[in-house]
């Protein structure tokens, strides 16, 4: 289990350093989103280093959406990224589909990348299931246009949560194929910044499983707009064992419900896990849970108190999205269009 939440080391090589990362607007978002994604998206705009955060609506409809509801769900989000620390001076914050290189260069992308590569992608066989048959040709080629995401922006550093790092090497291979091919240094590999203490939070419900918004059960997941009753029932109900905390990170080994509910507490609080646990380490999850609960509310509310706020306004959210995305179109043109260039397409 990782330790105290470091501040990430950023080298600098060829390339300048920036940063992108990006979150599908597909329902709402969760303390999963929050914790593996959007604090460390915070702490790296706070670095100093460029900013480039997406809502990559085009991939959220890699499966159905609901247009109106796809609306709502991008403004949310967009007001989810500036009520948890997001400054739209500080950071690009666009949704995917304004800046239409995107999908050019995912075209390219789904040229370099091959059918076996993406057939490795577990998160495809997990989102596409039985039905494999009846699943998108979006859904299936989804990490190429992540690919063209990331290397539009010549990006050298993604934070992400765990999930996601298949998505992310294949980011690399796909740069490295293209460099191979066409004999240039065009692309940057990029690497994933995957750190701290909640890379991958669990469903409260199984401990095995990924905390999603996807997940049928509400009772699962943490949602970001949940108000405090909801979210101390939540933990009140979140699956436990009947052993004591114990003292040390070691303990939480093969105690999946019990190491999530401490890291979760540990992000929250800005603390390792060994840190909780000098701290709570023998008491019972009937004294915990109140802990996590406070904790939890007192982090989570004055966010959403935000969110809300911002969305009384959607002609704003809507001008910071557009404002970002003349910024992010800045960077990407010149970069398509040099990658077009390269390819031997007559500009
Ligand atoms: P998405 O929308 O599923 O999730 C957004 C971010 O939240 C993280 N995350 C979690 N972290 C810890 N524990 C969890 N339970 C949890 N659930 C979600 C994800 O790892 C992710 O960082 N393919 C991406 C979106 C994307 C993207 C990109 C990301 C498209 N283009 C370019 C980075 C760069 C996705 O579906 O994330």
């Amino acid at each position: 289990m990782a330790d105290a939440v470091q501040t990430p080391q950023i080298e600098t090589g060829k390339f300048t350093p920036r940063v992108f990362s990006g979150i599908q607007p597909s329902g709402g978002l969760t303390l999963g989103n929050y914790l593996g994604a959007i604090k460390r998206f915070v702490e790296m705009q706070e670095s100093g280093i460029e900013t480039v955060y997406c809502i990559v609506d085009l991939h959220a409809i890699t499966v159905w959406q609901d247009p109106d509801k796809l609306r709502h769900a991008t403004r949310e989000l967009c007001a989810g990224y500036i009520a948890a620390g997001l400054d739209p001076q500080k950071s690009i914050l666009f949704n995917q589909s304004q800046v239409s290189a995107h999908a050019e260069l995912g075209w390219v992308f789904s040229c370099v990348a091959r059918i076996g590569w993406l057939n490795r992608m577990t998160q495809f066989k997990d989102k596409a299931g039985k039905n494999r048959e009846n699943a998108s040709v979006g859904l299936f080629s989804y990490p190429t246009l992540m690919a063209a995401d990331i290397l539009l922006y010549h990006a050298t550093h993604v934070p992400v949560g765990e999930d996601q790092k298949q998505h992310l090497e294949l980011t690399r291979d796909v740069a490295a194929k293209f460099n191979h091919d066409f004999k240039t240094d065009f692309f940057p590999l990029p690497e994933p910044v995957i750190e701290g203490v909640a890379t991958r939070v669990m469903s409260l419900r199984d401990g095995s499983k990924k905390m999603s918004k996807s997940d049928p059960s509400d009772m699962s997941r943490i949602n970001m707009t949940d108000d405090a009753d909801t979210i101390a029932k939540k933990i009140r109900k979140a699956k436990t064992d009947p052993d004591a905390l114990p003292s040390e990170a070691e303990g939480l080994k093969e105690r999946p419900e019990a190491k999530n509910l401490v890291s979760i507490y540990a992000s929250l609080a800005d603390m390792s896990v060994n840190q909780v646990l000098a701290e709570v380490g023998g008491k019972q999850f009937s004294a915990f849970k109140p802990m996590l609960s406070e904790l939890a509310v007192a982090k989570l509310s004055p966010i959403s108190a935000e969110m809300d706020r911002l969305m009384q306004t959607p002609d704003e959210i809507d001008k910071i999205l557009r404002n970002g995305a003349d910024k992010a179109r800045a960077i990407a043109s010149p970069i398509l269009d040099k990658t077009l260039e390269i390819v031997g397409m007559v500009r």
